[in-house]
């Protein structure tokens, strides 16, 4: 079952990605996406029952290990620090999904 992370769902060039993809979503498509601000993660849960939204911090490195291992595809459009960026990226390179 294909699986894709996308981080950054909330902002401008993540929400039209995300806009993308549901209107190509077939329905063996897991789409999950990783959001840290609470209101926003129950608004797109509640906007779009089969997204798998996780309300945590991206410097949580093993959420960002384990859905990248699981993701065939992993589309980063956050606005990143320096420190989160290693954070993304290295989580990326440990799983192999940095392309
Ligand atoms: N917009 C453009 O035309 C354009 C063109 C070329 C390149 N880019 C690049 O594309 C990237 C995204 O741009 P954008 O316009 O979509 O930006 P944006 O609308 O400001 O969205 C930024 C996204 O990053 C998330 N984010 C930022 N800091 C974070 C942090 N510390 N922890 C977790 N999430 C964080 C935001 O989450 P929250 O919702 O929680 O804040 C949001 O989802 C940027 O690197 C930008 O330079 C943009």
């Amino acid at each position: 079952m294909p699986h894709i992370l996308l981080l950054g769902a909330t902002g401008y060039i993540g929400g039209s990605v995300l806009d993308r993809l549901l209107k190509i979503q077939k329905p063996d498509i897991t789409i999950s996406v990783i959001v840290r601000d609470s209101d926003k993660a129950k608004k797109l849960a509640t906007t779009f029952p089969g997204l798998d939204v996780h309300n945590k911090p991206y410097e949580d490195h093993q959420l960002l290990v384990d859905l990248a291992s699981r993701a065939d595809v992993v589309f980063n459009c956050v606005k990143i620090s320096t420190s989160l960026y290693h954070n993304i990226i290295s989580s990326l390179n440990i799983t192999g999904q940095c392309r």
